[in-house]
């Protein structure tokens, strides 16, 4: 069994896979294999250890329908067609678990930075205005006791819960598909409606997947719907956000800021006008970017790779149907 990564990758899992008698190639340069690059190497592969940036879409995928496995090392996996990849009986793996920690210290940072408008504040110092005190000045909002509103409550989304819970004492509702029993038993948290999520909530915390369903979720009208000293902030996917119409919404003071680990497009251009706001906290996708979570990550993804080659079911798998 041979396998492609599509860049480096921690050595916890290329050693897994080495001493597991695998060959591994990596790609090394410091940009995405280009499409047609990608699918002349994976002929020559029996597997492939792909990123979120890379597209796996019908015509990559018809083109390499001989695939033992796709191991995604990221828990998301919308860059894939899923479908395509099933019925071609592609198994396609991801990296659950694993960095629902790492992702919501990213939500909770982001959260605490925006209330006190962290980096607006040490620009201001790099500016040289750090200047006379004035006690009204500089303001921000307290979280105690506020409530917080989860978009989609899974690992991760219950991870940014307990952490608010823990800290501020914050309320917690969410919108889900399902309504969780662990999450009421254990935070007293409380499945609510879409729009009552919009009302309510003095944090709204995005942890959904991409779908169909949530893409574009997040326009000018449920902005218009949450109250003005709300904070809004997705560390799940840019997407899942209108852009344009969060811009719009913090410019007129809609609501009280905005943190984002995550973009539409990524990388977010440097002139972005949100990245000069206040009251607005921008990262580069660092969600799962520990030293031990990625090194984790790298882990499930070579266990995907080593199940393929011993031809059992891969641990961690997103399209069972690709068994059936
Ligand atoms: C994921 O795992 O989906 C993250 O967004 C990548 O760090």
């Amino acid at each position: 069994m041979n396998v492609f990564v599509t860049r480096l990758i921690p050595t916890t899992g290329l050693k897994l896979m080495v001493d597991a008698g695998i060959v591994v190639n990596q790609w090394k340069e410091p940009y995405d294999v280009p499409a047609d690059e990608l699918i002349q190497i994976c002929k020559e592969h029996d597997a492939l250890i792909s990123v979120g940036q890379d597209k796996i879409d019908k015509n990559f995928l018809t083109a390499c329908s001989h695939l033992k496995v796709i191991a995604q090392m990221a828990v998301g996996f919308d860059n894939i067609d899923l479908i395509e990849a099933s019925k071609l009986r592609i198994p396609i793996g991801n990296t659950p678990g694993v960095l629902s920690r790492a992702t919501a210290d990213v939500s909770f940072m982001l959260m605490l930075m925006v209330s006190r408008m962290a980096t607006f504040m040490y620009r201001k110092i790099l500016d040289g205005k750090w200047g006379f005190y004035d006690p009204t000045a500089n303001l921000g909002v307290e979280l105690y006791g506020k409530t917080l509103g989860i978009y989609g409550l899974g690992k991760i989304g219950l991870e940014m819960a307990q952490k608010c819970s823990n800290a501020f004492g914050m309320n917690i509702i969410y919108h889900n598909r399902n309504p969780s029993l662990l999450a009421d038993r254990s935070l007293g948290a409380k499945f609510v409606s879409f729009e009552s999520l919009l009302g309510r909530s003095d944090v709204l915390s995005v942890h959904s997947a991409l779908t169909e369903e949530t893409k574009n979720k997040f326009t000018l009208e449920c902005f218009s719907k949450m109250k003005p000293t709300a904070i809004f902030i997705n560390t799940a996917r840019g997407s899942i956000h209108n852009e344009r119409d969060l811009t719009e919404a913090l410019r007129s003071k809609m609501i009280w800021g905005a943190g984002l680990d995550v973009t539409n497009p990524e990388p977010m251009q440097a002139s972005n006008p949100l990245l000069m706001m206040p009251n607005v906290v921008i990262l580069p996708h660092i969600g799962s970017a520990t030293i031990e979570t990625r090194g984790e990550m790298s882990r499930l993804a070579a266990e995907n790779i080593i199940a393929a080659s011993r031809g059992i079911k891969i641990p961690y798998l997103v399209n069972p149907s690709a068994y059936s």
